[in-house]
């Protein structure tokens, strides 16, 4: 088991591993990025990761990077780390350029990863539930592609760290509820669970994908629906969903507790569920 660093090809020690100055990933956050995790020495749902990768790419105009080269390369890395609950970083910026906003056709994008065992949210929070704030979300308008452009993300996580919680959720100007800062969020409403449909003001997560798979086996009802923050309030359970997250469920938000401020049999289930098909993935 060894935590390793990729730079376009090389294989090296993370503390050895450097980039250019003038790699505009750095420069103006032109870059995007996956984080993805294995299980048992098995990539969890690796090809909608790659999907998404190249879709980020695509959005943004990046040069195209074949996916065949991608997975090879992943794996490159992903064998020889030979860690079991892996957490895979991976960004492409456009390119190494003399600082210019504009981008010309000739960049080169640089591939970069990291390897290492996941962070994990620790058991006792995944087992009692986390408390949560919310603010203003001052997001850009393509939260749907995942770049490296984090800074909203990182103050709004630091304020939830600075605040004693886990997390901050982000809400429109008109009260609709978005996401947290690295993972979506679901609300259990009713008989019903509702998460913000897919526009461009949310990221599509995997985990996210997987709950629609999971919902549908347990016949549970699930709805891409705008709520505002009045229902969120009054939801019997919420829960976040992220590829380090996995299932978390929610049990205060600012001042008010979710239900009985307890984690609810729905997220219960569904993180049952989600371990259990982390092993055919
Ligand atoms: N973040 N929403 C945001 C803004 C995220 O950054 C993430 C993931 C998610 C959940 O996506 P997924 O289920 O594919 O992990 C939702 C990753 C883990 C990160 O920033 O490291």
């Amino acid at each position: 088991m060894t935590e390793l660093a990729y730079i376009n090809g090389k294989i090296l020690p993370i503390k050895d591993a450097v980039v250019s100055i003038e790699d505009r990933g750095y420069q103006f956050g032109d870059a995007v990025y996956e984080f993805i995790a294995s299980y048992d020495g098995k990539m969890f749902w690796l090809e909608a990761h790659l999907d998404r990768l190249i879709r980020s790419m695509s959005e943004l105009s990046f040069p195209v990077i074949s996916r065949s080269f991608l997975k090879d390369e992943i794996y490159r890395l992903y064998d020889k780390a030979d860690i079991s609950r892996a957490g895979i970083y991976i960004q492409i910026s456009r390119g190494i350029a003399k600082r210019n906003h504009a981008f010309g056709n000739k960049m080169v994008p640089q591939l970069v990863m990291t390897i290492r065992p996941v962070s994990e949210v620790s058991p006792a929070l995944k087992e009692n539930g986390v408390k949560v704030i919310t603010m203003e979300d001052f997001r850009w308008g393509r939260c749907d592609i995942k770049t490296v452009q984090l800074l909203p993300n990182v103050l709004a996580k630091q304020k939830a760290v600075k605040a004693g919680v886990y997390d901050t959720i982000f809400i429109s100007r008109e009260k609709i509820v978005r996401e947290a800062s690295s993972s979506n969020l679901f609300a259990v409403i009713g008989n019903k669970i509702f998460t913000h449909p897919l526009t461009r003001h949310i990221l599509e997560g995997i985990t996210r994908k997987v709950i629609f798979e999971i919902c549908g086996r347990l016949n549970y009802e699930i709805e891409e629906r705008f709520f505002d923050l009045d229902l969120l309030y009054g939801a019997k359970e919420v829960f976040l969903s992220g590829t380090v997250t996995e299932i978390l469920p929610v049990i205060k938000i600012d001042d008010k507790f979710v239900g009985k401020g307890q984690p609810g049999p729905k997220a219960r289930a569904i993180f049952k569920a989600l371990r259990a098909c982390t092993k055919d993935s």
